[in-house]
């Protein structure tokens, strides 16, 4: 190998550096961006409505919502719930979260409580069923009597 060809291999050697770092140096600005930006919304799980069976619908609710069973309510939802709906339930939750919760406020007052206990029973995607939680069938009813006092504040 001459000197000329020693300088080329040498730039040549640099040249390769350089896109290295230049494609690294890309890759990290890349996921810098998507963490910066705020986490996108999962839009799927809103686009089709959550209909419960019809058999669901005539179930009544055992318990009364008094404020002994609204106050149970309360605690469970504050504890399981409002990460994702929300404390007042309109799930207008600390932007970044990658699930957009359903508005129990705008969606629950045109149901029956025993279409939303399906739905508790049930859940649906991110909506995990309550028992998920060790939350009882019981519980659900406690829940929803609560969640109606959200809704009723509007
Ligand atoms: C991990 C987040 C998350 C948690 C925690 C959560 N939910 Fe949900 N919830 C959702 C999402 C997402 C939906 C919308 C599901 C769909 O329609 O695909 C939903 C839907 C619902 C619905 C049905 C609304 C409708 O469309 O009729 C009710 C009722 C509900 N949640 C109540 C609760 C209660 C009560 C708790 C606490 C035990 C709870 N959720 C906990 C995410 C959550």
């Amino acid at each position: 190998m001459n000197m000329n060809t020693n300088k080329w291999m040498l730039s040549l050697a640099l040249l390769a550096g350089v896109s290295v770092m230049v494609a690294c140096g890309g890759g990290e600005k890349a996921e810098e961006t998507t963490t910066t930006e705020a986490a996108p919304v999962a839009e799927e799980p809103m686009a089709e409505v959550w209909v419960a069976p019809a058999s669901a619908k005539a179930v009544a609710n055992p318990f009364k919502a008094d404020a002994a069973s609204i106050e149970k309510g309360k605690g469970i939802f504050t504890q399981y719930c409002v990460s994702c709906h929300g404390e007042d339930g309109k799930a207008e939750v600390p932007a970044g979260l990658a699930v957009k919760a359903a508005n129990l406020v705008d969606k629950t007052p045109a149901q029956t409580d025993g279409e939303i206990h399906w739905k508790l029973l049930n859940g649906k995607g991110a909506m995990l069923k309550i028992s998920t939680y060790g939350i009882s069938d019981e519980d659900g009813w406690h829940l929803i009597n609560y969640v109606r006092t959200l809704a009723a504040q509007g």
